[in-house]
């Protein structure tokens, strides 16, 4: 038997992560078959359509105005003020929620969620997101002594957000916990680009709302990665709105990315934010993660919080930096709306999309329809509810053809 120096509860943790595995394929097979006759949509980040990754131009600007000593100090542990402050307005500014509102700087979004799963949800209690989620979340539940369990994303029908779903596995879940944290990775879902409608978000609020009623603690965690990628500004932040009159035990947080929104993906910059009717909550939110800043990384990039909290500021800068986002988010819309088109016409299958970096394939047999698929050379990644297709890494005259290239790999599986 092997030696194992790693403390008990940090046996046999090793990483699984399939996107990871199917972009290593896709990069072999570049290095045979050359860079043009290879399709991927494996990768998360936003490639141009000469395949590089795309950098917004205004963001790119104040990065190389922004003088060094900006990226070598250290930040505040909370976050420097004028990025909390920048983030806080990003989040709530148009909103008409009435109450207080606290952020604090993270490792990115993942850092966010990371401080949300740590300090609102119990030691061996459950974490609650959908079955199609971000992969992420369950390791992060692993690390931090949580479990993840899912509700069904969709209806039978996949045509629609499973509201009864959701409310089942809630009211399961809190007759045995006295608190829950909820994810919904909301709007542009990884790996779905569902968004939840006006409705939707009205139906999950009636519900925590009514268990927050008979005492139970409710954490709502909004994870707003590529909410740039989902609509107009107007449009994709207008469900922040409905975060009014919630009473103390119901608080609602937002991880905020600069990865997506600003393609600063390895700058590791994000924010949870959160919003509380009750003062005394966001005190504490504050405190409690200002606590686990100290503890896991200090602070975080000094440099990435400057520029954010600039672009904020300086009106002319905001404007541009819009107008960069509206342009990569139109450039992805245009491809994925060549894949669900063709989808559509050849009979493929997928879940609701409405926008964002991803569109999900649903199959009972994902690993063997993307082995089939490497046969045309197209990578695509395998998860356990179907196939995640990255729209966000296709140049446009490759991903057409692709669906039906699916759909045909999903007979020959199936046969
Ligand atoms: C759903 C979702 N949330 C959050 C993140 C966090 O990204 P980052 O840590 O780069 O901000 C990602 C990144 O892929 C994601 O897909």
């Amino acid at each position: 038997m092997s030696m194992s120096m790693a403390a008990s509860h940090a046996v046999n943790r090793t990483l699984y992560d399939p996107i990871f595995i199917a972009n290593a394929a896709c990069k072999d097979a570049i290095k045979i078959h050359g860079k043009d006759k290879v399709t991927n949509a494996t990768i998360g980040v936003v490639l141009d359509e000469e395949g590089k990754l795309a950098v917004l131009p205004t963001v790119e600007k104040i990065f190389r105005e922004t003088p060094l000593t900006d990226f070598a100090s250290y930040a505040a542990l909370l976050g420097n003020a004028e990025y909390t402050d920048a983030v806080k307005n990003i989040i709530f500014g148009e909103s008409k929620c009435q109450g207080y509102f606290g952020a604090v700087a993270t490792a990115g979004g993942t850092g966010a969620i990371h401080h949300a799963i740590a300090n609102y949800a119990e030691r061996g209690d459950a974490v609650l997101t959908s079955d199609w989620c971000w992969g992420n979340y369950k390791t992060i539940c692993a690390e931090t002594g949580k479990r993840l369990e899912t509700f069904k994303l969709f209806n039978d029908e996949l045509t629609r957000f499973n509201v009864t779903a959701f409310s089942d596995k809630v009211e399961s879940l809190l007759t045995t916990q006295n608190s829950l944290l909820i994810i919904l990775n909301t709007p542009a879902h990884n790996p779905t680009g569902y968004a939840l409608s006006g409705d939707e978000w009205d139906a999950v609020l009636e519900i925590l709302k009514s268990h927050a009623a008979e005492g139970k603690k409710i954490s709502l965690l909004a994870d707003i990665a590529y909410i740039d990628f989902a609509a107009e500004k107007k449009v994709a932040w207008s469900f922040v709105d409905k975060f009014k009159n919630l009473p103390p035990n119901f608080l609602t947080m937002f991880s905020f990315s600069m990865s997506k929104s600003y393609t600063f993906y390895g700058q590791r910059t994000g924010a949870l934010a959160a919003y509380s009717s009750d003062e005394n909550v966001i005190k504490e939110f504050e405190d409690t993660n200002k606590f686990s800043c100290r503890a896991i990384w200090s602070n975080v990039n000094n440099g990435a919080q400057v520029i954010c909290a600039k672009l904020y500021r300086d009106k002319n800068l905001a404007d541009a930096l819009t107008k960069d986002q509206a342009a990569l988010r139109e450039l992805v819309n245009k491809r994925a709306k060549i894949f669900v088109d063709e989808a559509q016409s050849c009979g493929l299958k997928i879940v609701p999309y409405r926008g964002g970096f991803f569109i999900a394939v649903p199959s009972d047999n994902p690993v063997a329809v993307c082995e089939e698929l490497k046969k045309d050379l197209i990578f695509a990644v395998p998860l356990q509810l179907g196939i995640r297709v990255a729209a966000c890494s296709m140049p446009l005259e490759k991903i057409s053809g692709v669906a039906k290239k699916m759909r045909n790999a999903q007979c020959v599986v199936r046969n």
